[in-house]
């Protein structure tokens, strides 16, 4: 009798076994053909590996544990203690503990880019300068980085531009096409979707930096299990028509909130007035996804009061998942900033952020509308 499983099984095992030494030289000689311990590889993680190397068009991918992980990963692939590394000054707050908290002490210096030097980096750049980090789509206040801008700039530069694609996802922007040499995700966010897994993947575009990912991988310990990769594979099936509902219910929802009077602004790539609108839309390949910010009074009562009122849409600090939940930037993602630094990036009291699912659109903009009449 023989099995053929139309999904591929869950190889819940540490270690492979050998049938004598000839199989464990095949092992060497044939790299991916074979497996030897589920901390080098696995057959779920490089099968979810290889499915997020195709939507990227990368030349290779190496999954991770979690999105920081593969922050991690990237960085050292070309920074070293005595490097400097630039990182966009909008950008994920785990990416900049990492940065200045932990790689700093391993003699990695770090500056931040200020949103206005970015296309030129003007000053900026040393002789050690190794990398730039930016994000496709920033949080919480969706600035969307003009990525074949940025690697033109990196190029002139001479350094390499790691893009954080987290918030767009493959379907909406491939940054490797634009010109960046490694992409990250978080792929506990659209990548999976369902809100049930922590991973991450670097996608390269040359062959030897996702050799030194794997390794850097294998060495620090940093691989993901084999059933969060079985997990992350499942999801990814279904990215394409998810990325689809979020983006037109995220502009259902901006356009409502928009005209609201109890609403002050709302930051969506999709509405006409952000600033990046038309070059959002042209390489966001017409979809601006599920990402939103809107700002209430700047009154914590005031936001309590919506929290409450709301039925269907929890507040939850992650996102991207198929369920709509709401975060709050300046008590979770960005409380770790000074006063001056979240007010400049417009993280006020009243400031929300919606992750907007694949719900009806109606049911979202009705619980949303009786929650902004409580407050
Ligand atoms: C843009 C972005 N990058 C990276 C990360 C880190 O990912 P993880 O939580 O999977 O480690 C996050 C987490 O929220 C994120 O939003």
């Amino acid at each position: 009798m023989s099995i053929s499983p139309k999904v591929t099984p869950i190889y819940q095992t540490s270690v492979f076994t050998f049938e004598d030494l000839n199989a464990l030289e095949a092992y060497f000689q044939e790299p991916g053909q074979h497996y030897m311990y589920t901390r080098y590889g696995n057959p779920n993680s490089e099968e979810l590996a290889q499915e997020i190397n195709k939507l990227e068009r990368g030349a290779g991918a190496v999954v991770t544990s979690s999105g920081m992980s593969a922050i991690l990963t990237a960085v050292l692939v070309y920074a070293q203690a005595g490097d400097h590394v630039l990182c966009a000054e909008e950008i994920y707050g785990g990416s900049s503990s990492l940065l200045s908290n932990e790689l700093t002490r391993l003699g990695i210096e770090v500056t931040y880019v200020p949103t206005a030097d970015i296309f030129s980096l003007e000053g900026h750049v040393r002789e050690n300068t190794k990398l730039l980090l930016a994000e496709t789509i920033s949080n919480p206040m969706m600035t969307v980085m003009d990525l074949a801008q940025l690697a033109q700039v990196c190029q002139r530069k001479g350094l390499k531009l790691v893009v954080d694609n987290t918030f767009a996802s493959p379907i909406l922007t491939r940054p490797l096409e634009l010109g960046a040499d490694l992409v990250i995700h978080s792929v506990t966010k659209y990548l999976s979707g369902h809100s049930d897994v922590t991973a991450g993947v670097v996608i390269s575009k040359a062959e030897a930096d996702s050799t030194r990912a794997a390794q850097i991988m294998r060495t620090w310990g940093l691989n993901l299990s084999p059933f969060e990769s079985w997990l992350g594979a499942r999801g990814l099936k279904t990215l394409k028509l998810r990325m689809r509902e979020h983006s037109s219910n995220a502009q259902a929802v901006a356009e409502f909130l928009e005209q609201h009077p109890k609403v002050q602004a709302v930051f969506y790539p999709g509405l006409f007035n952000h600033p990046q609108h038309a070059m959002a839309k042209q390489q966001g390949n017409g979809l601006c996804g599920g990402m939103l910010s809107f700002r209430i009074a700047d009154d914590a009562e005031a936001v309590n009061r919506f929290m409450h009122a709301l039925t269907h849409i929890p507040f939850a600090p992650s996102l991207a998942g198929v369920t709509t939940s709401l975060s709050y930037p300046l008590g979770t993602s960005h409380r770790g900033l000074t006063k001056e630094q979240q007010e400049k990036m417009g993280i006020t009291v009243g400031l929300i952020r919606l992750s907007v699912g694949i719900e009806e659109a109606e049911e979202l903009i009705a619980d949303l509308g009786k929650a902004l009449e409580a407050i």
